[in-house]
């Protein structure tokens, strides 16, 4: 197969690092939001790694991992809460937290050659116990549930830039999101597609805002703005007068 030229990295304007990702220029369907995209890319990247152990591009830069984590140990997100990274990609993040003492770690991707690629990745670091399974979270069917934590890092992006689904790809996120988070747990969503603001009319059913964590800032335009944007959502407890 063809492995696509594009920018892999999902940013739809096709700046690939945190700094330069400028990403409210614009932007609708594209084939980053395919599966056919990913899939390609990821061969590509299992090829790599195992020919020289090379895990790839790390989305967003090493410090969107070290932002989150250190989130995470701030708010004492306990060693064995179960945290779902959705949209593992390479799987690196996963590994990340793993070797921050997170042991109960569940990674989930569309693409069968990412998943293969994080549990090669995991098995060279020796971190077997992290599970890593291929699922579309978009038809998940509810087989994602209670999870303290649910990350996504750039995958909401993808989603949202698939040319196939683009209305209905937010509303199907929103749903199996509902489901797979625990009521009081946390959504951590970075993203460089969608501001602030877009994330919060987003995720306003159902969730709250609990913290923005700080991201570099850029000027284009004559305009300051995050070239990424990461928030920490709480999924709401569910009001049963309203349910009833
Ligand atoms: C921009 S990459 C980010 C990967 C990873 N989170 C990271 O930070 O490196 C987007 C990822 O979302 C995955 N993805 C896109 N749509 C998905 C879906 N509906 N279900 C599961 N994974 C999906 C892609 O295969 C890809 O691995």
């Amino acid at each position: 197969m063809d492995v696509p030229t594009e920018n892999p990295h999902g940013c739809e304007n096709g700046f690939n690092s945190e700094e330069d990702c400028n990403s409210n220029i614009g932007f609708g369907p594209s084939k980053l939001g395919t599966k056919d995209f990913w899939e390609a890319a990821y061969e590509k990247e299992l090829e790599t790694f195992k020919d020289i152990r090379d895990v790839g591009e790390i989305w967003f830069g090493e410090e969107s991992m070290n932002r989150v984590l250190r989130w995470m140990e701030k708010t004492g997100i306990p060693e064995h809460a179960a945290i779902l990274d959705i949209g593992t990609g390479n799987g690196v993040f996963l590994a990340e937290m793993a070797k921050h003492g997170y042991r109960n770690l569940t990674g989930i991707d569309y693409s069968a050659a990412s998943v293969e690629l994080a549990r090669n990745i995991l098995q060279a670091d020796g971190l077997t116990d992290v599970t890593v399974r291929e699922m579309d979270f978009l038809s998940c069917d509810g087989e994602l549930r209670g999870f303290d934590v649910c990350i996504d890092k750039g995958t909401f992006d993808a989603i949202t830039l698939n040319p196939d689904n683009f209305n209905d790809g937010k509303k199907l996120y929103l749903q199996s999101l509902r489901k797979a988070l625990k009521c009081e747990g946390f959504f951590v969503i970075t993203s460089c597609n969608w501001t602030r603001e877009q994330l919060l009319d987003r995720f306003s059913e159902g969730f709250e805002l609990v913290q923005e964590l700080p991201t570099p800032r850029i000027q284009f335009g004559g305009q300051t703005g995050n070239s990424v944007t990461a928030l920490i959502f709480k999924k709401k407890t569910i009001n049963l007068d309203l349910v009833l």
